[in-house]
């Protein structure tokens, strides 16, 4: 199968009513869609990325109305976060209705949805008449695809389309809550801070598991991994100098590091901006993945903002 890449709505649709999947584009990450409510159109998307089926699914629509459709009910404090951040990088676990498969959910009751914000995906949806199963469009494990060439880089070949909307303007994944208990709690730091949240619905518990869990099952100790071998360097900026050879690339915030050559090292934000610096993160680890050096070291990043998403995403690619 020859994969192309466009900016034409309406050939994604073409596919995705088919039952085909199709690379689309979002604020957070690329993902690899397909008919949420078509459980063969959902089984293409795990071959094709290689998924484990016990790793559940995001469902994509494109308007608050629109989960009503898809979920028993929405908890005043998550209508209050789909108001305030959506479209936007929210993805809520809510209690499914029967419409979405248990394939999507991996025989859960609660289903993750989110409202992408993004034009052309914005538009695809509401050409559709039904919402969009989709993870990102990565091979299970390795780092997620932030532009349309990352994704034909991985997955051409294995599917009919990808929708080009250009560089994803946040670069990391969207944040999970989920209100168990109508105790809010966040289970992946992403793309909405943490702060933002508490902003609106006050304190919320952030649970973030190492290993298989059954609340976020995707959320695996080791993930969004490069191929070579990748640590934290937590210690001050300099002492990695002293590790330091032509051999060594360092993924560093607004600094260079002491005594490793700079054409090996990429800083995700010259101006110290944390957002600015999420959205080059999974850039920078693929073109290090891609590059000469053997091992590649990353600074550890302020916990604050999305700092704490960067982190999260660095200890995951280290583990
Ligand atoms: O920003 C994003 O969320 C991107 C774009 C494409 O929307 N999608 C994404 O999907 O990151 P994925 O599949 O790579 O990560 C989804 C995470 C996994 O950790 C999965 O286990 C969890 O969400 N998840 C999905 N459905 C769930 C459910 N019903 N209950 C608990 N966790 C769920
Ligand atoms: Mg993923």
């Amino acid at each position: 199968m020859k994969t192309e890449i466009g900016k034409d709505i309406s050939a994604a649709k073409k596919f995705l009513e088919s039952g085909e999947p199709v690379g689309i584009p979002t604020e957070t990450v690329y993902g690899l869609a397909a008919n949420a409510l078509n459980e063969d159109a959902v089984l293409e998307i795990f071959s094709v990325k290689n998924r484990p089926h016990f790793d559940p699914l995001i469902v994509h629509v494109f308007s608050i109305a629109e989960i009503e459709k898809y979920v028993e009910e929405i908890p005043a404090k998550a209508k209050l976060l789909f108001e305030k951040f959506s479209p936007g990088p929210l993805t809520v676990l809510l209690k499914k209705k029967k419409v979405i498969p248990d394939l999507v959910t991996s025989g859960l009751d609660s289903v993750a949805i989110r409202i992408p914000n993004h034009t052309l995906t914005l538009e695809l949806l509401k050409q559709l008449d039904f919402p969009l199963a989709a993870p990102s469009a990565n091979p299970f494990g390795y780092i997620s695809p932030t532009t349309a060439q990352h994704v034909f880089a991985q997955l051409q070949n294995k599917i009919p389309y990808i929708l080009d909307g250009g560089a994803t303007s946040i670069g990391v994944e969207s944040t999970i809550i989920g209100f168990e208990n109508n105790e809010p709690t966040v289970y992946r730091l992403g793309g909405l801070a943490v702060e933002e949240i508490e902003n609106v619905i006050g304190k919320v518990r952030v649970e973030l598991t190492e290993s298989a869990n059954p609340k976020t099952p995707g959320m695996l100790k080791s993930h969004y991994a490069p191929r070579k071998n990748l640590k934290i360097w937590a210690l001050g900026h300099s002492d990695i100098g002293t590790l330091g050879n032509t051999t060594t690339g360092v993924i560093a915030f607004d600094k260079y590091v002491d005594g490793i050559e700079k054409q090996n090292q990429i800083l995700l934000s010259a101006k110290g901006d944390l957002n600015e610096a999420a959205k080059n993160l999974f850039a920078a680890m693929r073109s290090l993945d891609e590059s000469d050096v053997e091992k590649i070291f990353a600074v550890k990043f302020p916990d604050e903002g999305l700092g704490r998403a960067i982190n999260d995403r660095l200890n995951r690619a280290s583990s």
